[in-house]
């Protein structure tokens, strides 16, 4: 059966431990070569609702890395932007590629999109999610602590799409997640759900706080994105309002999580906004490395969707 990544709660904890591993050898100079040739003959669209720069050109190189060819399109461009319903747009793209990336404005929409899929669907992003950010965050993670089980992640500003994915990757991979948010900028209910789900009976805990310093207190990790997402720039005013200044990452907060915690930030930044220059451009921060670890995971996370299990597994470290 196709499997699809929509949210990150498609993976099991080993799912994510063998894709972080392959993502790992794919990145080491020995093994950069390794994989350039498994999608040969295989194509995989690429739909953009909204603008890119990470996601659109990490998929273009990873695709092409591993010998496939990248059709990158813009929603506008195709006949969806006229009306075709998604569902028609899936069955014929199922003919022509062989995996669909999409970045969408409603999370319905991609769901709709892989029901009608005969070939694996990837979010690049929706109102609700970004898995694919996520299990480059972790490969951060692990590169510069070793390990992520058993490590506190504090998640500091909106409780946005990255958020959603984050609570529930932390959950399989026994992470304690503390997300620190004004009122009425929470995480997505269904998404806290499925986490607390998953993250019983292992040692993971999700919690919600709303005091950014409770959340940071320990932690080996602090994370935060933009306070206006894409598509909520109406709202921009009363959002920036709620959120600064108490929940925008300074180095007096840094300063209340571990000595050497890292700081971790999605991209596009807002310096000024959700971090400050001093801590997005300072010691603590990975964010070009979470960046380029973009194109690590998702050549790992291409194979395990679109390979067969043998020639994966044949991959895996
Ligand atoms: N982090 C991320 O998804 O960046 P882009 O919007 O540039 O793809
Ligand atoms: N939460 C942000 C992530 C951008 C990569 C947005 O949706 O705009």
């Amino acid at each position: 059966m196709k499997k699809d990544f929509l949210t990150f709660s498609e993976l099991t904890p080993a799912d994510v431990k063998s894709i972080l591993g392959l993502a790992g050898r794919l990145k080491s100079q020995r093994d950069r070569g390794l994989g350039s040739a498994v999608l040969g003959g295989r194509s995989v669209a690429l739909i953009f609702e909204k603008p890119s720069t990470r996601t659109r050109v990490s998929f273009q190189v990873a695709v092409s890395e591993l010998g496939g060819y990248p059709v990158s399109l813009s929603a506008s461009e195709l006949q969806l932007g006229r009306g075709e319903t998604i569902e028609d747009t899936a069955r014929v793209l199922s003919r022509y590629v062989h995996c669909v990336m999409a970045r969408v404005n409603r999370h319905g929409d991609l769901e709709r999109l892989a029901e009608a899929s005969r070939v694996p669907v990837i979010n690049g992003l929706s109102d609700l999610y970004h898995p694919v950010q996520v299990l480059a965050d972790l490969l951060t993670l692990m590169e510069h602590k070793g390990r992520l089980k058993g490590l506190k992640v504090a998640w500091v500003g909106d409780g946005d799409n990255v958020c959603n994915s984050w609570a529930i990757a932390a959950a399989l991979t026994g992470i304690e997640f503390v997300a620190a948010t004004p009122k009425g900028y929470e995480p997505n209910k269904g998404a806290l759900a499925t986490a607390s789900k998953l993250a019983r009976g292992t040692t993971a805990d999700i919690r919600l706080v709303s005091d950014p310093v409770e959340a940071v207190s320990h932690a080996d990790c602090v994370i935060t994105d933009t306070f206006v997402s894409m598509g909520f720039e109406a709202e921009g005013r009363r959002r920036k309002k709620a959120f600064i200044p108490k929940y925008q990452v300074t180095e007096q907060l840094m300063s209340k999580a571990k000595k050497d915690a890292i700081f971790q930030h999605c991209l596009p930044a807002h310096r000024g906004e959700e971090v400050t220059a001093e801590v997005i451009d300072g010691p603590q921060s990975v964010v070009f490395d979470e960046a380029e670890n973009r194109l690590h995971t998702t050549k790992a996370l291409l194979c395990y969707l679109m390979l067969g299990r043998a020639e994966y597994s044949a991959l895996t470290p």
